[in-house]
């Protein structure tokens, strides 16, 4: 097996920082494909934690290659700031690379984003994705990593002609102004901070795959937030599915042989949007209170619900899931009983399909099955027999309803939290 796709099978935040970090000891390239730092990921190793929003969650491995594929969005402050947070912590941060391709997020897109945000609200993290993605689809004022390696000269021309666009439609909106000159100077250091990662990592990816090269690919956000897949317009401006690994890296699809879909063992969303199991009373906030459901990249509190098997067979079907990685098992211990829902009911009509329009889905009822709880702390529990009855029936329950194999389940934050099935 040669090359792992690793994605999160809900609106994000399973837990896929986690994931990653457990599995790349095998790997040797570990490479995000897509967003930006709108992402958050943790990484834990002892008693040390990094939150990560850019670089790959391989950091505790200074001896592996991480890439910031072509698909991500990449703020250079953000990066510089990251790159110094993990290099001040002792773990060496040379063997990162950035695609030249990769789009680049500039002051104005966040400033934007925000200004959208009033008019119409999604929720987003303001970090600009959007924008930048916009940016990058209309072509004609992006910068990419590789406009970096220009001449100073050069790269100034380019950035002053997009600002003074900008500068134009930002005025004619009403949106914030801001200050080019003091922008180009913390572009100009961030620039040249990042310019030795640049590279084409499409080749050296290609030519780690020939010589039989292990690679991890990183999804960030989840499937229901995928721009084309999931529940517009409340979703991010990326592909979060696996065809992304291969938009977003370069690597062809057949070379994919594992996708690992994450998928929480409860439900839960940050942001704006339909959603079938939330939980608005108590057993929503114990779920909260008990997962430390707040937002890694905003701090919000993130919206908790049951598990819901509708999402779940959708996004296994869209994104090629060949096995699970259940997380979070841990924090339903405390419930006497959980649902879960099979089917919606939609104006009066059962399915068992995920609605594609909004508007259904808004008025989906959740047909829920109960499960008996199993009380107490599963957090040392590292095989699956050590599991109470309980829980093993929840797990097989997802997994019959699937029918694809959880090869791994989480039961705390920690790397050795974990069953391997
Ligand atoms: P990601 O965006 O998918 O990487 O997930 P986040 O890092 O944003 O959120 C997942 C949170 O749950 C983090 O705080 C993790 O440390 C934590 N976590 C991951 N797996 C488990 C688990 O099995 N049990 C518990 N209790 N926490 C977990
Ligand atoms: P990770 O990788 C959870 C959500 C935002 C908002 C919508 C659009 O940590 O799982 P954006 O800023 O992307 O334009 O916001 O997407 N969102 C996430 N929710 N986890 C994330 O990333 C997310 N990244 C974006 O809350 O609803
Ligand atoms: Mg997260």
């Amino acid at each position: 097996m040669s090359v792992t796709l690793i994605l999160g099978l809900q609106w994000g935040d399973e837990g896929k920082g986690k994931i990653v970090d457990m599995l790349a000891k095998d790997y040797e390239y570990i490479v995000r494909f897509n967003g930006g730092d709108n992402a958050g990921h943790t990484v834990i190793k002892g008693t040390e934690e990094f939150k990560l929003h850019l670089v790959p969650s391989g950091v505790f491995y200074p001896e592996k290659t991480k890439v910031i594929g072509n698909g991500v969005v990449v703020n250079p402050e953000t990066l510089v700031s990251e790159i110094g947070t993990v290099e001040s912590r002792g773990y060496s941060m040379k063997k990162l690379l950035v695609s030249s391709n990769a789009h680049i997020i500039l002051p104005w897109h966040p400033i934007m984003d925000g200004a959208l945000e009033v008019s119409g609200k999604i929720g987003t993290t303001k970090k600009g994705i959007g924008p930048a993605y916009s940016d990058k689809a209309s072509r004609t004022y992006a910068i990419r990593a590789c406009d970096f390696l220009l001449p100073e000269a050069e790269f100034r021309q380019k950035i002053e002609r997009i600002a003074a666009h900008k500068k134009k439609l930002f005025g004619a909106l009403g949106f914030p102004d801001f200050d080019t000159a003091a922008l180009m100077a913390k572009t100009l250091e961030a620039a040249k901070k990042i310019r030795q990662h640049i590279c084409d990592t499409q080749f050296i990816l290609n030519d780690a795959i020939s010589k039989k090269k292990s690679i991890l690919l990183e999804g960030a956000q989840g499937a229901l937030l995928d721009i084309d897949h999931g529940t517009f317009p409340y979703v991010t401006s990326s592909n979060t599915t696996s065809g992304a690994g291969c938009t977003g890296t370069g690597i062809p699809p057949q070379k994919i042989q594992r996708v690992v879909g994450i998928a929480k063992a409860y439900t839960t969303r940050v942001g704006e949007g339909p959603f079938p199991t939330e939980l608005k009373d108590p057993v929503g906030e114990t779920i909260r209170k008990v997962g430390r459901e707040f937002g890694t990249t905003t701090g919000r509190p993130r919206r908790c619900g049951w598990l819901d098997l509708v999402v779940l067979r959708y996004t296994c079907m869209i994104n090629g899931t060949t096995e699970i990685a259940l997380t979070k098992l841990d924090v339903l211990g405390g419930l006497r009983e959980l649902k879960v829902a099979t089917a919606y009911e939609i104006d009066g009509k059962k399915t068992a399909d995920f609605p594609l329009d909004l508007p259904r889905l808004a008025r989906a009822v959740p047909v829920c099955e109960t499960l008996a709880g199993w009380g107490g702390d599963i957090s040392r529990c590292r095989k699956i027999s050590d599991l109470p009855p309980n829980a093993r029936k929840y797990v097989q329950f997802l997994e019959k309803s699937l029918g694809i194999p959880v090869k791994i389940v989480s039961v705390g934050p920690k790397r050795d939290e974990t069953i391997l099935v």
